[in-house]
């Protein structure tokens, strides 16, 4: 779909039991980027537009460009049959030819990285941001950590501090984005499994407040992101978790 422009963008990265992860380049590439523009819909070219600065407007673009080419693939569509439509939290889901398909996806984008999980069926949730040293992360920490996240915090210094701070920011955010309830879900309010606080890359947690449903969350911070998945276990994805 891509191999004319100097390849996709978008490659695999990550197989996380059912799900998988891609990886979207966001470095600026003038033949990407109107490759891209020319895959959107026409809605999605307006609102490419209404981005004031260049930097969100392509990450926007090559994003929801990598994640039409992902689903029409997996979907076994054309591009122009592919249509998003909102929860009512603003969670993206997929219509082809207007028919809602139960297809789970969701996409992150920070600077330079993004990416975009798929599975076939179970909610998910994906975030990915670039480390950076920030003045506010002590303010930070108390709208996002609970009281036990707030005293390892505490103990640890700098990158440390620094790594530690994304790592449960993007676990609870992609757990936040699994539910799809946005802001209505306070990240303070639940802590990140004990074992992926102190190194684990992976484990299941449940939401105190919806202990209903059992999710699994991984890590997936590399040298360059700190990034995270969250996965709804549902019963055949318990017995075939690839650990
Ligand atoms: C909507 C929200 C989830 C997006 O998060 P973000 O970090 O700004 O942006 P990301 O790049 O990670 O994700 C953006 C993508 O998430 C998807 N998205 C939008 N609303 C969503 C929702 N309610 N749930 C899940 N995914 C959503 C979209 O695909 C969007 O990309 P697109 O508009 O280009 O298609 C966020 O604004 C939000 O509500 N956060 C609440 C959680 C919170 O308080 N976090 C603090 C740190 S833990």
């Amino acid at each position: 779909m891509c191999s004319s422009f100097g390849g996709c963008w978008w490659q695999p990265f990550r197989t996380v039991a059912e799900a998988t992860v891609f990886h979207v380049d966001l470095a600026a590439h003038a033949a990407h980027e109107a490759q891209a523009l020319q895959w959107l819909s026409a809605e999605e070219r307006i609102r490419s537009r209404r981005y004031v600065h260049a930097g969100p407007r392509r990450r926007f673009a090559l994003c929801r460009a990598a994640l039409r080419a992902v689903l029409c693939h997996r979907l076994g569509c054309d591009s122009q049959q592919l249509t998003f439509g909102t929860s009512g939290h603003g969670k993206p889901f997929a219509r082809v030819d207007e028919i809602p398909e139960p297809i789970s996806f969701n996409v992150s984008h920070g600077r330079g990285h993004g990416l975009i999980a798929v599975a076939a069926g179970g909610r998910l949730g994906v975030d990915i941001e670039e480390r950076r040293a920030r003045d506010d992360l002590e303010d930070l920490t108390g709208a996002v950590l609970g009281p036990n996240e707030t005293r390892e915090f505490a103990l640890l210094r700098g990158n440390a501090r620094t790594h530690f701070f994304f790592r449960m920011w993007t676990l609870k955010e992609a757990l936040i984005k699994a539910l799809g309830l946005g802001f209505s879900q306070d990240p303070a309010e639940f802590e990140v499994p004990v074992a992926v606080r102190r190194g684990a890359r992976t484990s299941t947690f449940r939401f105190p407040s919806r202990p209903g449903a059992l999710w699994r969350v991984d890590d997936l911070g590399t040298d360059d992101f700190a990034a995270a998945l969250a996965l709804e276990m549902i019963p055949d994805r318990r017995l075939s978790s690839d650990g």
